[in-house]
């Protein structure tokens, strides 16, 4: 197979960083460019493994910077661009939809202006050319608890700022392939978890704030479902996508792994409880970490106000990825949890780094959190 060159936006995100370690791990030929505008969810830091590897570049910038998009896709003769950057917290985009608007919309529109322009007006790579977009189950809006999951025909209905301005943008993306012949494919995703999570999302908060022997805040009733996947498998996921995908084609990718926020917290509690039962060495590097010394990580659960149009229940329908491409996730949701909590406790430095205060302190201002 030819080698490709990779154009990945937000590859110093969370699932971005993951998905250019599993790509370079796996396609050791290919060339990989980042370009990311390091925002507060992005770090250097999460692509310290490939920083040296000759077939990497970083470039720090805006894919809103459609002259500077254009550049690199000649410069570098890109043929495949994996577009991950985004505003990507629901909580954010309901007290700030402007910078959701801008780069998940704005942005979007600027790579597909660029693409078109250098893979289709220019020619270069005019037949070997993908634009993948990087979307989410949120688009599909949400659902009663015996609704069938989401498949790739549900309409779409998003319910916060982030999820309509991620539809825009799938929709933008669909017309840049029905109008001008862009070779596009989308993938839907559903909640991802795993090493490199940005600590203001579920599963990364509430394993640091046992860390930090703090709150763990659960919205609403806790009642609200999500369907979890290891992040290394939706990085999987997409290079089925790209490698088999239908150009024009949107894929569902998702784990079938659904859990009420309360359940999953509650397991993650029992989960860090035993590791400092078994491994006393934890209790000394986590001095701070009393309940879970303790053995009652659980009791640090706090009920706090739901958030505004809070979505009751995501499922994604993989059917048609599993069917057409051969898609199956590889974690269990027991291997995926216990490969996290593995890297969080061994990664203090990365989440200590990452987490400087002001995200505790604006959620909350916004939700009038404890945080003791
Ligand atoms: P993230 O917030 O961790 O990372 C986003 C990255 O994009 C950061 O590195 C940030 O610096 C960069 N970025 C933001 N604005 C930019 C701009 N204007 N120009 C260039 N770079 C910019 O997000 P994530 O969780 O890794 O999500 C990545 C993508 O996957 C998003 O498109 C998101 O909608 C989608 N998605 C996420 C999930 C999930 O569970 N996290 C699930 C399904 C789909
Ligand atoms: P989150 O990780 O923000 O992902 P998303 O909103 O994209 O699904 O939240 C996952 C679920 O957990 C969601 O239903 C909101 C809930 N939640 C809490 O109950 N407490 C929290 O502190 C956070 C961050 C989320």
């Amino acid at each position: 197979m030819k080698n490709k060159t990779l154009l990945v936006t937000g590859g110093a995100g969370f699932i971005g960083a993951n998905f250019v370690h599993y790509w370079m791990r796996n396609h050791a030929n290919d060339k990989v460019i980042v370009l990311d505008a390091l925002t507060y969810a992005g770090n250097r830091a999460n692509l310290d493994a490939v920083a040296d590897n000759a077939n990497f570049r970083f470039v720090h910038g805006d894919i809103c910077d459609t002259v500077l998009v254009e550049s690199l896709l000649r410069e570098e003769s890109v043929d495949t661009l994996v577009h991950f950057a985004a505003e990507s917290h629901v909580d954010r985009s309901i007290t700030g939809p402007d910078a959701f608007i801008e780069t998940n919309i704005i942005g979007t529109y600027s790579l597909l202006k660029a693409a078109k322009k250098v893979w289709i007006d220019e020619g270069l790579n005019k037949e070997g050319h993908r634009f993948h977009h990087v979307s989410t189950d949120e688009v599909y809006g949400t659902l009663g608890p015996k609704d069938p999951a989401f498949t790739e025909d549900t309409a779409y209905a998003p319910n916060s700022p982030y999820s309509a301005s991620k539809a825009a943008s799938d929709h933008l993306v669909r017309a840049y392939h029905h109008t001008y012949g862009l070779n596009i494919t989308t993938s839907n995703c559903s909640n991802n978890y795993g090493p490199y999570h940005f600590p203001e999302k579920l599963i990364p908060l509430v394993l640091t704030n046992i860390l930090h022997d703090k709150a763990l805040p659960i919205y609403g009733d806790g009642q609200q479902i999500r369907d979890w996947l290891y992040v290394e498998d939706h990085a999987r996921g997409i290079e089925l996508v790209l490698e088999k995908g239908q150009v024009g084609e949107n894929y569902n990718i998702g784990g079938h792994n659904e859990w009420a926020n309360i359940d999953i917290v509650n397991e993650i509690c029992r989960l860090m409880n035993k590791a400092f039962a078994t491994r006393p060495v934890l209790a000394e590097k986590y001095p701070e970490a009393k309940a879970a010394t303790a053995g009652k990580a659980e009791s640090l659960i706090t009920y706090v106000a739901d958030r505004a149009g809070h979505d009751r229940r995501y499922a994604i329908d993989a059917r048609k990825t599993n069917a057409e491409l051969g898609y199956k996730p590889y974690e269990s949701f027991e291997s995926g949890i216990a490969k996290t909590i593995e890297w969080y406790l061994s990664n203090d430095t990365w989440w200590k780094a990452v987490m400087d205060g002001s995200y505790l302190n604006w959620l909350t201002q916004q939700y009038g959190k404890p945080e003791e």
